[in-house]
């Protein structure tokens, strides 16, 4: 059994609401996003191409690819709509005091 392992992303009051940050965890890019009161992490690079995600705007518990449009829902990571047709992988998030914890070592 693989063993989930947390780390620090960022300060949770660093985090403005509905503005992504990327940060790089392990060497994966993350876009945190907060919104609507919860905070939630997924892979940040788009599954169509090689775009920042966290570049994006968010709406609607999703964020928005910058460059085609595609939206992909912050707890699923999976696309709403075309041109991506693959989810991004969603990482699981813990808040401890002001620590946005991350585990990039196991996707949900
Ligand atoms: S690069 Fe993201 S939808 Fe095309």
């Amino acid at each position: 059994m693989s063993e989930t392992t947390y780390v620090r992303a960022a300060a949770l009051s660093e985090l403005e609401e509905d503005t992504p940050k990327r940060v790089e965890l392990d060497g994966t890019p993350v876009a945190l996003v907060k919104t609507e009161g919860e905070v939630f992490a997924v892979n940040d690079i788009c599954s169509h191409a090689n775009v920042s995600l966290s570049e994006g705007e968010v709406e609607d518990c999703a964020i928005e690819c910058w460059l085609h449009g595609s939206r992909f829902d912050l707890r699923t990571g999976k696309p709403s709509g075309l041109p991506a047709t693959r989810p991004v992988p969603v990482y699981p998030v813990k808040i401890e005091g002001d620590d946005v914890l991350v585990s990039v070592t196991q996707e949900s």
